[in-house]
């Protein structure tokens, strides 16, 4: 897999994802990003379906539990046939080395698995004094990515503004998977760290995740075809 442009499908239902899916026959078939939200409404049903219009999905459900219970849900995600799916680093080296286990499959293939790093809504004040951890969140950030690069894992979940950094600290065939993306002209919503499409290419991100300003643009496919052409093409 290669750089691509993720869709963060934030639907709530089956329906309204499967309606804005329907704009895109007769384009490029975008890679889907389902989230809790839609997951936990719609199940596997959803899942399902749209890998049977034949869409890579990453399925992002963070999971952080006990190693064994992690290296058996991910068993399960993996029979699911997605390609992307992830874990919280907070979850340690052991539980990342677990949930790779549960992933590979027989034949030794399985989806890629990420890690979330610190969340980008813990700031260094609730990191201090609700968790207790006082080096600085960058240097957090970074040790997480490390520890997950470590573990055997693909790659992380990071700002577009990091990409840079992960790459330098934990090599450049680790994947940087990067929200926050928005175009030059529009707003950023609750969005605070942004980049452009563009900007996240010369960066090295390797796939952008783009929610809003996608799906809720006038044009969602002329939207999602200018990512294509700025971040892939
Ligand atoms: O609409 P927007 O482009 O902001 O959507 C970005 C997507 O990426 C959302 O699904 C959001 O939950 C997710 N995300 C994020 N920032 C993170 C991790 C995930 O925006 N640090």
């Amino acid at each position: 897999m290669g750089k691509d442009v993720i869709v963060a499908c934030d639907f709530s239902s089956k329906e309204d994802t499967l309606r804005f899916l329907d704009k895109f026959q007769g384009s490029r078939k975008p890679f889907v990003k389902i989230g809790m939200e839609l997951y936990y409404a719609a199940g596997n049903d959803i899942v399902k379906e749209i890998k049977a219009r034949g869409h890579k999905i990453f399925l992002d459900l963070k999971l952080h539990d006990i190693p064994n219970t992690v290296k058996k849900a991910m068993k399960v995600l993996s029979d699911l046939d997605v390609d992307i799916v992830n874990v919280h680093a907070a979850g340690t080296k052991e539980m990342m080395k677990a949930a790779l286990e549960g992933l590979t499959r027989a034949d030794g293939t399985r989806p890629l698995l990420i890690a979330v790093t610190m969340l980008t809504s813990t700031d260094q004040k609730a990191m201090e004094e609700d968790l207790l951890i006082k080096e600085p969140i960058g240097e957090v950030v970074m040790h997480y990515a490390e520890n997950a690069r470590d573990a055997g894992l693909d790659g992380i979940v990071c700002s577009p503004l990091e990409a840079r950094l992960v790459h330098d600290r934990c090599g450049d065939a680790f994947l940087t998977v990067t929200p926050g993306i928005r175009f030059p002209e529009s707003a950023g919503d609750d969005q605070k760290r942004i980049m452009s499409p563009e900007k996240a290419k010369a960066e090295g991100c390797d796939y952008i995740v783009v929610g809003r300003p996608v799906t809720q643009a006038e044009d969602p496919v002329a939207a999602y075809e200018r990512c294509i052409r700025e971040f892939v093409d």
